[in-house]
């Protein structure tokens, strides 16, 4: 293992990093050992290229607005859960009828590092403190579990949804481990399949390689979209291939709310014939920092709130909505042959996006610097690049308060997307489950509390209702467990029962 004669040397000197070396002979063997290893696995030369052309992307994008090529996404692709009433009952069928017959996979993006949730251990595990306590994995677990026993109900033949969790080197361990610490939540372990998404280097503006340490580089994943590398590379499609999957539904980790392989979504883009689909929520505030899918040259993309000016962002259209109204939210289908074709012809030509970032770095005299401004860059791919190769794109539009809920941030005072925010989406949207089901609550008093909370006197926390997915996983089949009923908050309804918790002095 010497640098010199193994070529490394010279290897980083053509590739301008020769500084990755510059502590070497103050490094333990042992810590020469593993930045040995890990130099010898880079590829410098592609590095570079990614750099280059990232940088050189985000130059023309930062000063190009998108406004003039934009079209918003025409009708006759567009179903909606509140606009296609009519046909959610078929779409739901159709989506039942591909599950049932185990054609239908889930896939889990959870190679983030969460870093403004600030927690160092996989988002996944988060608790968002919900009366059971359960995590973001366990809730979307149960999710896959209950829709497996749905399907089956209509057909008597038992199916199995796999379930593919992407994680990053960071994860990948401690996600594997709460898995199995929770006997995978009920779930068939050989039907979750956990892999590993790449890392790339953090650089400078000059495209040099970051060290966070005098034997370690700043490495982080490469982004959601580093998913059609892996899937590739992990052997993951070749597992879906054997398996008979036909459909994926992708979505990620931090979505307390996330309908996973959503049978009405799913059974829409099949009866559509389409390749790839794209789950929206309506935009309604145009200074709303959210992408929108939207037409592009003809070409199906999301488009930043940066990329457009505030005049475009505030265009309507004749019914009063914004003109580009179609929020991502990350939630997708695609067919088996669509990913194919993404991973093994088009992921290549899908660039890099540079996201200016404060990276600590050891300067040349070997002091950890933590920077107050960005100093440098993180390269990441988005699971959504891949669009504009999809050759019927469909786009299916949900209710926010049903379906959207993410966990990003940390708690405070008013913050959004926060422990607090998830937590009372999930708990309100019981509340309406009960509710519509012909459930009632009443207060400590006795008194009927109304069904839409009043700001005015304060009560607008949600009431405090939990419903296990394992009961019901949209709403369905409460009817015999509430109807005609009142209760008192804490309401809980698992498979062992109906519970009031602070009747029963819990
Ligand atoms: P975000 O972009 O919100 O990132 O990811 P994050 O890691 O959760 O949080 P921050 O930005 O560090 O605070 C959206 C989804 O994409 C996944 C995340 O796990 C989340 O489900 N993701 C993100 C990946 O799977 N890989 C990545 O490299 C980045």
């Amino acid at each position: 293992m010497d640098p010199n004669t193994s070529g490394l040397v010279q290897k980083l000197a053509e590739a301008g990093q020769p500084h990755l070396l510059q502590f070497w002979k103050e490094l333990s063997p042992e810590d020469q050992q593993e930045l040995f290893q890990e130099l010898q696995g880079i590829d410098f030369l592609e590095i570079n290229g990614f750099f280059k052309s990232a940088m050189e992307t985000s130059s023309s994008t930062r000063h190009e607005k998108m406004d003039g090529r934009m079209e918003p996404v025409p009708r006759d692709v567009l179903g909606s859960v509140t606009r296609d009433r009519e046909s959610l009952k078929d779409w739901e069928v159709k989506g039942l009828d591909c599950i049932s017959q185990s054609k239908v996979a889930v896939l889990l993006l959870a190679g983030g590092q969460g870093t403004r949730l600030g927690v160092s251990y996989p988002k996944g595990m988060y608790d968002v403190g919900l009366p059971s306590h359960k995590t973001l994995f366990q809730i979307q677990a149960e999710r896959i579990l209950k829709l497996q026993q749905l399907a089956e109900q209509k057909t008597t033949v038992k199916c199995c949804v796999p379930w593919y969790i992407m994680t990053s080197g960071r994860t990948m361990e401690s996600t594997k481990d709460f898995f199995s610490q929770h006997k995978y939540f009920g779930l068939d372990k050989n039907n979750v399949i956990f892999f590993q998404q790449g890392m790339l280097p953090a650089m400078d503006y000059n495209g040099k390689i970051i060290l966070e340490s005098k034997g370690k580089l700043s490495m982080a994943p490469d982004g959601n979209g580093g998913l059609y590398r892996a899937l590739g590379n992990q052997g993951i499609l070749d597992d879906m291939h054997r398996r008979g999957v036909e459909f994926i539904h992708v979505y990620c980790v931090d979505n307390i709310l996330v309908k996973v392989a959503d049978p009405t979504f799913i059974g829409f883009c099949v009866q559509k014939g389409a390749d790839c689909g794209a789950k929206v929520v309506e935009k309604t505030n145009p200074t709303e920092a959210v992408g929108v899918v939207c037409k592009v040259d003809g070409r199906y993309q999301v488009v930043e709130y940066s990329e457009i000016t505030l005049a475009t962002a505030e265009k309507r259209s004749s019914d009063g909505r914004l003109m580009f109204n179609a929020g991502n939210v990350a939630n997708h289908f695609f067919s088996f042959s669509f990913l194919r074709d993404v991973v093994q012809k088009y992921e290549p030509q899908l660039q890099h996006h540079v996201a200016q970032k404060k990276i600590p770095f050891v300067d040349g005299q070997g002091h950890l610097i933590k920077p107050e401004k960005p100093n440098g860059i993180k390269m990441e791919k988005f699971v959504f690049d891949i669009f504009q190769f999809a050759k019927t794109f469909v786009v299916y539009e949900v209710l926010r308060e049903d379906e959207f809920s993410p966990l990003k941030n940390a708690d405070t005072q008013d913050g959004k997307d926060t422990p607090t925010t998830a937590r009372h989406a999930l708990m309100s949207l019981h509340h309406r489950w009960v509710l519509n089901a012909g459930g009632h609550f009443i207060d400590e008093n006795g008194r009927r509390v109304p069904a839409i909370p009043s700001l005015k006197d304060g009560t607008d926390l949600p009431i405090k209702c939990e419903i296990s997915p394992l009961v019901s996983y949209a709403g369905e089949g409460l009817e015999e467990l509430v109807k005609g009923r009142e209760f008192q908050a804490t309401l809980m309804i698992d498979e062992r029962g109906v519970h009031e918790l602070v009747k029963n002095g819990v």
